[in-house]
């Protein structure tokens, strides 16, 4: 028997804590732990690193192993293989684009959260039908935006998201702004030509100002 409502709770908690969840794509494994540093430093430390690149699996590795600060999420889950995989790496939490039935399944019954992606409200109830009600929106500004989400409200008031495509440094407080907003993700806080580059301080740079510019005071 598994406490999937514990889950959905730690995980909301995890979330609110985040505000900002990057969504990284790692192309040289060398650029994982001066990433992850370069993030962490900037106050942004749960990262989720997708697995879209060769250098993703060993990426994680050398992230959880060298830098206990991050919380070090797996995004792009497709997959219960996947989401085994990210059980065996030690992530602390997963993230898919979508909800099919087999993710979810497998998510139930283990004590790995995840954080599956939804963009229609027959996708959030078929989630609600495995004990998710804590959600990816995915892609968020092409699916609807911020009108999509209060209209959600209505028949799906226990409904808490966090999210991503389409997430910039213009629209971030916006959309955390929402009452049904946890955190927001996306790859904007890390860009690609950043990381190719090596610009670590400049990402610093941007994590500390947008992490500034989203707290209250
Ligand atoms: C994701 O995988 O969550 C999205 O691709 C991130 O979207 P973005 O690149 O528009 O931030």
């Amino acid at each position: 028997m598994t406490d999937i409502a514990g889950r959905q709770r730690d995980l909301r908690a995890m979330l609110i804590a985040a505000k900002i969840v990057p969504v990284l794509t790692i192309e040289r494994v060398a650029d994982a732990v001066p990433l992850a540093r370069a993030l962490v430093a900037g106050g942004v430390r749960t990262l989720e690193i997708t697995l879209r690149t060769a250098a993703a699996i060993d990426a994680v590795k050398a992230v959880i192993a060298d830098v206990p600060e991050a919380i070090v999420g797996i995004g792009t889950v497709l997959s219960a293989a996947d989401f085994e995989q990210a059980h065996k790496l030690g992530a602390r939490f997963t993230v898919s684009p979508g909800a099919t039935p087999a993710l979810l399944e497998a998510a139930a019954q283990s004590d790995l959260p995840l954080l599956p992606g939804v963009a229609t409200a027959s996708e959030v109830m078929q989630a609600r039908d495995y004990g998710f009600d804590t959600l990816k929106f995915f892609p968020a500004e092409q699916a609807g935006g911020r009108a999509m989400l209060r209209a959600w409200a209505g028949p799906f008031p226990d409904l808490r998201v966090c999210p991503t495509g389409g997430i910039t440094e213009a629209n971030a407080a916006e959309w955390l702004g929402q009452p049904n907003v946890l955190a927001v993700g996306g790859s904007w806080i890390c860009p690609t030509a950043s990381i190719r580059a090596g610009d670590w301080a400049g990402i610093t740079a941007m994590c500390a100002r947008t992490m500034k510019s989203l707290s209250p005071g």
